[in-house]
């Protein structure tokens, strides 16, 4: 019997539109404690899920260049707004793997749902691109999917909100039509939803007659198919690499400690505030154009 053993110790990059994605690599952290990571979260420009899909589709490419020039061996779009609209362009152009969170979450809400009704929250952007209804349905036409866009969800996380009255007030809002439908899997479809998992499930509680509702972290999902692809292209750190990780941001926001380690769960070392502007600039002019007509018209080529 031969058995493999895989020794790749670069980094994994993460990017996200801020401080959300850590919730994502909070999962892959637990999952792969020996992989180290490297997390871009571009605090200048977020939210990303009320911008343009072209907007996002650029910020989401200039990310994944920064990474890159870290010398990731794979790039998690951690952010949802930036997987529904642009990891089909990002596949097509890096030269590293690409993992969004839309077919991650998408996958697990066909292995969950009993009833073969799945429910959709996210931001406006995400819900507007239809992306995950697109992905489930290519996976199993039928599957009947319900979105809803929740574009409170996330100033009240970031205010520290998660279990306030107001949150769940606002959240029944959210919610009674999804539970109308009887949807009974629910793709939490934002970084920062995972974080309300306890407010949703008092909403859910109290329409139990009309049936139980599986929550979908969509971070837990993607670090599964993290560890499935790393194993699949014999890229996994070996067992005893002692994993380093570098948080760097476009800025630093106030308050950016105290909601990043809520959202990870741990002490935040090593956080360094890049001069973003300045890393496009030097990338050139020439370098950033040759993209243009791909960001404008993308064509769709794979699965996010
Ligand atoms: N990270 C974004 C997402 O998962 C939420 C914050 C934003 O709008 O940029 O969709």
């Amino acid at each position: 019997m031969t058995t493999t053993t895989s020794n790749d110790p670069r980094p994994i990059g993460v990017f996200d539109s801020g401080i959300g994605g850590l919730t994502v690599v909070r999962q892959i952290m637990a999952l792969l404690p020996h992989e180290s990571i490297i997390y871009f979260g571009d605090t200048a420009r977020i939210p990303y899920g009320t911008k343009s899909e072209e907007t996002v589709r650029r910020f989401a490419l200039e990310d994944s260049f920064f990474l890159l020039e870290k010398k990731v061996k794979l790039i998690v779009v951690a952010c949802n707004s930036a997987s529904a609209v642009a990891v089909d362009l990002l596949k097509r152009v890096l030269p590293v793997t690409v993992i969004g969170m839309i077919q991650p979450g998408a996958e697990a809400a066909i292995k969950y749902t009993r009833n073969k009704k799945i429910g959709v929250i996210g931001t406006a952007a995400t819900i507007r691109s239809n992306a995950y209804q697109e992905e489930i349905n290519a996976l199993q036409s039928d599957m009947q999917v319900f979105s809803q866009s929740c574009p409170l969800f996330v100033p009240l996380v970031e205010e520290g909100l998660m279990q306030d009255e107001a949150t769940y007030l606002i959240a029944r809002r959210y919610l009674q039509p999804l539970i109308g439908n009887k949807v009974d899997a629910l793709i939490l479809g934002c970084t920062h939803y995972p974080l309300l998992k306890s407010t949703l499930r008092r909403v859910v509680r109290d329409y139990a007659d009309r049936g139980t509702m599986r929550l979908i972290d969509s971070g837990v999902e993607a670090a599964r198919k993290v560890n499935e692809i790393l194993q699949k292209e014999n890229k996994l750190s070996l067992t005893d690499h002692h994993a380093n990780h570098l948080f760097y941001l476009s800025d630093f926001p106030y308050k950016f400690q105290e909601i990043g380690e809520r959202f990870l769960e741990r002490a935040l070392p090593h956080v360094a505030t890049v001069n973003f502007e300045k890393f496009l600039f030097e990338k050139g002019q020439a370098f950033w154009k040759k993209f243009e007509p791909l960001i404008k018209h993308p064509t769709k080529s794979g699965t996010g």
